[in-house]
């Protein structure tokens, strides 16, 4: 949830000299971004790799820039289902995603057992998305114009996405990735008909398919969470998709959500980012409710997605020390 970024100073003195993808792309930069929450808040139980999702569409040769105030841009999206030729895929991830792995292995080291690191993926829809809007969007509806126009075409592009968002997590459990949490933050712009046909097949294929190939390479199985933003309406078939975790956003109730998931899954969130404009008593009251609804077992405390650039790092400071005294 944006665990390192903006709201950070020590990230914006980084970031101010170089480009995002240059970061994401230099090894020892992308392992010095990851430890500096680290370092600043000693209440954080994980880390998660610093990269972005958008490292998927470049792999497989499209152009991303991440624009100021704007946010991300593919200058070339795809338009229409014959530009899914002009995909390089099969992808190398090795070959093409290789700095990711650098920079998973070089933060295990650096981490030097204190707290375990998370690998991370887009989920298929998510990715398709950008590719298709060129960027972010306030409706989806050129990628959702796909799925009602050319839903055999939008399968094919899913499949491509899923392939290689499986080969490019396995590959991060090689480098050292101790749990994998997979992004489906495009989840809200689909109802329950278009989520279960076309996203939750591939949610459910990568669970399967990390999870066999892992098991072949003779590694440890690997803890998995699926973060759907706005899909309240498939908790219950989320907790059956071989996920141990579900990442929940703020607009759930943390009681409803355990009744629709069961008692087997670990649940994740749900902290409104925008609780941490609060002053900090009131944080203190609300992380303590939220804890209480969840209850203490099962669970991860977390904010219900990213954080914003100008939260005061002390609040965020505030959230985490909250959970561990209470
Ligand atoms: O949490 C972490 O510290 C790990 C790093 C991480 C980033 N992006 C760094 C980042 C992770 C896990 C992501 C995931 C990601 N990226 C998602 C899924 C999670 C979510 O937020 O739903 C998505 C949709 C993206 C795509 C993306 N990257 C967007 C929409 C933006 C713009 C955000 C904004 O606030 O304008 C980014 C940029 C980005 N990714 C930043 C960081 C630290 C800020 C970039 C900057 O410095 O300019």
């Amino acid at each position: 949830m944006r665990q390192a970024g903006r709201y950070l100073p020590e990230f914006r003195e980084l970031r101010s000299q170089h480009d995002f993808f240059t970061i994401c792309q230099t090894p020892a930069l992308a392992c010095e971004i990851t430890l500096q929450p680290i370092r600043r808040f000693p209440d954080l139980d994980a880390s998660i790799i610093f990269s972005d999702i958008l490292v998927i569409p470049q792999a497989l040769g499209m152009v991303v820039e991440m624009r100021p105030t704007v946010g991300p841009v593919l200058p070339d999206p795809l338009v229409t289902p014959e530009d899914i030729g002009k995909l390089s895929y099969p992808v190398s991830i090795r070959e093409k995603l290789g700095y990711v792995m650098e920079a998973v292995t070089l933060t295990r080291h650096k981490l030097e057992g204190s707290v375990p690191l998370i690998g991370f993926s887009g989920a298929p829809w998510t990715l398709m998305g950008y590719m298709i809007e060129g960027g972010g969007s306030k409706t989806m509806s050129k990628a959702k114009s796909w799925l009602y126009k050319y839903p055999k075409e939008s399968e094919r592009l899913l499949s491509i996405l899923t392939e290689t968002v499986v080969d490019y997590l396995v590959e991060q459990v090689v480098a050292g990735a101790q749990l994998l949490q997979v992004f489906e933050s495009n989840a809200e712009y689909l109802g329950p008909d278009l989520f279960k046909k076309f996203a939750l097949p591939c949610i459910q294929n990568i669970s399967l398919g990390v999870k066999e190939k892992v098991k072949a390479r003779n590694l440890n199985d690997i803890p998995m969470t699926i973060f759907a933003k706005g899909a309240h309406y498939a908790l219950s078939e989320l907790a059956n998709s071989g996920y141990e975790v579900i990442g929940l956003d703020w607009t759930i109730d943390p009681e409803e959500a355990r009744r629709c998931v069961g008692p087997n899954v670990t649940l994740q969130g749900n902290f409104d980012p925008c609780g941490l404009y609060a002053g900090v008593d009131d944080i203190e009251v609300n992380v303590k409710n939220m804890v209480n609804k969840f209850g203490k077992q099962r669970y991860i405390a977390n904010l219900g997605h990213g954080i914003y650039p100008d939260i005061d790092p002390d609040h965020a400071k505030v959230f985490m020390e909250t959970v561990h005294l209470f």
